[in-house]
């Protein structure tokens, strides 16, 4: 394939933006080469500016869970564009889309919308330090929760007391508070639990973890973390930015049957626009202002043609169940297709699934958490990444994401996915 002009754009963005990209994993630096520019997409397709055509498994990220250009969608966002973009004050599809969500999600009263994940999280996150009135927050490494400071943090020398920061900017006197465990297991939760006794104001989790490839779960992990937290009064935040709306109507406390305290949402929620939101009971939610006494707000918070490309995908899965359903069956026909590629040639693979969320690592034990999917053959991983690529499908660039599968994908085209992985896995060693 020819990408001669994205080529060209790439050399012109980075004259004026920081690496050319305005968000570092599209910049191809885990898999070198250099990104693709994107003129339009359509359905399960991406068009990029050379007059390439892939098969997209990325679709931005999560939120394109029924295709490029959705219909629905795209005339809800122009027949509010036409009435105004921005108004500083309420809306009534503000509390029409709220209702929703709140209908089709267990254990939650009232929600904010905010216009990120990241936002989303960092507030949920402030809500449960103001609701506890405790500091430290536990989190899993290999877990994203945005890019606000109290996240960027690693594991310190000292790992089940502090973490330090993993982004220059950020301070150590925040670090202090992100206390790190592992992912899957709940020994280590009770440990770092255990060294800070009555101080841990939260555990935040991406109860089905797409960020180091896609993670299940353990079975009975979630539901020991909501032991944890009721015996030791902490709030569990689900962050369902990638989840929710995608693994059930009601994301992952639908499908496995926890309850979490707090919820936050991105992605699916905006239907491509940018959207954020976090939500919990009315207790909860009620410390927030202007009724309680933490501070949140935005500008743009609710914006209303956010909120109509939002409202409008949020009915398109109400209304429709059975997509889970279809996306679910599609993605297990896809993981089938792939584990017979590779086998087939005797490839040192694990395959993870979830749902539609799926990821392929090029390891042969099983990937359980952040140390696992680390220790993964990287130098395979490229080499599909641009194996794929050649043959028209665009998977994420980087070994520690998921790929989202959307609606749009017909059989043919997992078909054809099939196909490109067995020709490229005769690459791969
Ligand atoms: C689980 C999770 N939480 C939070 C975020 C942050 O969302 P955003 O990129 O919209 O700020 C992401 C982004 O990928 C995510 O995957």
């Amino acid at each position: 394939m020819n990408y001669k002009r994205s080529s060209a754009l790439f050399t012109e963005a980075q004259k004026v933006i920081p690496g050319g990209v305005n968000s570092p994993v599209r910049a191809f630096k885990a898999v070198g080469g250099t990104p693709i520019f994107v003129e339009k997409a359509e359905g399960a397709y991406l068009y990029d500016v050379d007059g390439n055509k892939m098969i997209d498994y990325i679709n931005s990220w999560g939120p394109m869970i029924l295709g490029h250009a959705y219909e629905p969608v795209v005339n809800a966002v122009i027949d509010k564009a036409k009435k105004g973009t921005s108004f500083g004050m309420p809306t009534e599809i503000e509390t029409e889309i709220a209702a929703l969500a709140v209908s089709m999600v267990p254990n939650i009263d009232k929600i904010r919308f905010v216009n990120s994940g990241t936002e989303a999280c960092m507030s949920a996150v402030r809500l449960a330090r103001g609701f506890s009135g405790k500091d430290k927050i536990i989190k899993f490494a290999g877990c994203y929760h945005g890019h606000s400071d109290s996240f960027l943090i690693q594991a310190g020398s000292g790992a089940i007391t502090f973490g330090t920061p993993n982004s220059p900017g950020v301070t150590e006197g925040t670090a202090k508070d992100t206390l790190l465990a592992n992912y899957n297991d709940l020994k280590n939760v009770e440990d770092v639990i255990a060294a800070n006794k009555d101080e841990i104001a939260c555990i935040i989790i991406e109860p089905v973890a797409g960020n180091m490839g896609c993670i299940p779960p353990a079975k009975g992990f979630l539901e020991g973390l909501r032991n944890l937290c009721d015996q030791n009064n902490i709030l569990l935040i689900f962050d369902e930015v990638m989840t929710g709306f995608r693994l059930a109507a009601g994301g992952v406390q639908e499908l496995f049957g926890v309850k979490a305290d707090i919820v936050t949402f991105g992605k699916v929620i905006g239907g491509g626009l940018p959207v954020g939101a976090f939500a919990a009971r009315e207790e909860i939610m009620n410390y927030l202002a202007p009724i309680g006494p933490v501070y949140q707000a935005g500008t743009l918070s609710g914006n209303p043609l956010a909120m109509a490309a939002g409202l409008a995908m949020l009915k398109e899965l109400n209304e429709n169940r059975e997509v889970f359903k279809s996306i679910n069956e599609k993605t297990a026909y896809l993981h089938k297709g792939i584990d017979e590629a590779l086998a087939s040639e005797n490839i040192k693979f694990t395959i993870n699934r979830v749902g539609s969320m799926i990821s392929v690592h090029f390891s042969e034990k099983p990937v359980i958490d952040f140390a696992s999917a680390a220790e993964a053959n990287n130098e395979n991983f490229k080499k599909f990444f641009h194996g794929l690529l050649n043959e028209g499908v665009y998977i994420a660039p980087s070994a520690f994401e998921t790929w989202f599968i959307c609606d749009a994908l017909s059989y043919e085209d997992l078909d054809a996915t099939i196909a490109a992985c067995k020709k490229v896995a005769k690459q791969l060693k």
